[in-house]
């Protein structure tokens, strides 16, 4: 098992509980240099690798080559700043280890992003809309309020989000996640429309 640790946005009180119980069950704690390697620090020792700009997807592969086989018997953690699955190195991690062993199970631990962190500091409360982006053209976009499916759904194909995910009281009881989009939806739903 690959997993994706997320750590916050580098407050060490703003890592999951999840996230600790990850860190504390692996066999193998790799973060992505000093930053994240403080936060772990506390709970046990990582493995640190360096990821210098620019040669990101090289140092991906080398480090895919050497955990991808482990992966099959292991739980390998390695662990981001901020959430794991927006902008991280994870992403290239975890690409590069399924192409070596796509029968290797994939899982990522949510955890509070920068972004979060930063509206949270301003207390700057988001009413409509937020992009998060870094080339003004997302390729993900989240709608929350998602009574009205159909229609968002609608409004994301006429945009271009062609790969729709409705998910529904996630974590809640009833938990729905699914390619169809309902006529209807819950207020705790949402739908991810991704751009390929
Ligand atoms: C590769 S992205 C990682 C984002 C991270 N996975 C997250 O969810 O917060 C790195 C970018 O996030 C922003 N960032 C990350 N940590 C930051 C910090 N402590 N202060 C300000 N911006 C930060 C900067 O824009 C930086 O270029």
């Amino acid at each position: 098992m690959l997993t994706g640790v997320s750590l916050g946005p580098g407050d060490p009180e703003l890592i999951t509980l999840k996230a600790l119980r990850v860190i504390r069950e692996a066999d193998e704690v790799i973060v992505p240099g000093e930053n994240a390697g403080k936060i772990v620090r506390a709970y046990r020792e990582p493995k640190v690798v360096e990821f210098p700009m620019g040669r990101g997807h090289e140092v991906a592969k080398r480090l895919a080559e050497e955990i991808a086989d482990r992966c099959r018997r292991e739980k390998i953690a390695f662990c981001c700043l901020g959430d794991a699955a927006l902008y991280s190195t994870f992403s290239i991690l975890a690409e590069e280890v399924l192409k070596i062993a796509p029968d290797v199970e994939v899982e990522i631990i949510p955890g509070v992003s920068v972004v979060f962190s930063a509206l949270a500091l301003t207390k700057t409360f988001v009413k409509k809309s937020l992009l998060i982006t870094v080339d003004f053209e997302p390729e993900v976009v989240a709608v929350l309020k998602a009574k009205n499916s159909k229609e968002i759904a609608g409004k994301l194909r006429e945009m271009g989000y062609e790969d729709l995910k409705f998910i529904e009281r996630l974590h809640m009881d009833g938990q729905r996640v699914s390619d169809e989009i309902p006529n209807e939806a819950s207020y705790f739903s949402l739908i991810l429309g991704v751009k390929r």
